[in-house]
């Protein structure tokens, strides 16, 4: 599934949030009026990256159980569901689910992360 395939997905330009506050794994919503769209915003060196915030292995948020979306060596996604693991850069999955996170493109617009074209 692709991201676009979300009905509430967000058009080109919609802004998540300011670049300032992605400093490590967030979840979010991004509200239009396409719907509530869940998303995981993180920054990945010094790029920031988004997955949908759906896990494929029952469709949770990672974030369903807890707050630790991180693994200890920061480089896998945890779902706090049943503990699927992703690759944080690429979304693909590691242990515990059948495929990976849907990637969103994102880009930094002036101070704001945007959902890319
Ligand atoms: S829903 Fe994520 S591991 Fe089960």
């Amino acid at each position: 599934m692709a991201w676009t395939d979300y009905g509430s997905a967000p058009a080109p330009g919609t802004r998540i949030c300011p670049a300032s506050a992605v400093t490590g794994v967030h979840p979010m919503t991004v509200r239009t009026d396409r719907g509530d769209f869940p998303v995981i915003v993180l920054r990945d060196g010094d790029a920031v990256r988004a997955f949908v915030n759906a896990c494929p292995h029952q469709y949770l948020p990672l974030d369903y159980r807890g707050s630790t979306l991180l693994s200890a060596d920061g480089a896998r996604l945890l779902c706090t569901a049943h503990g699927a693991s992703f690759d944080k850069t690429t979304g693909a999955a590691l242990a515990g689910a059948d495929c990976g996170l849907d990637p969103v493109p994102v880009t930094q617009n002036g101070d704001h992360i945007v959902i890319a074209a």
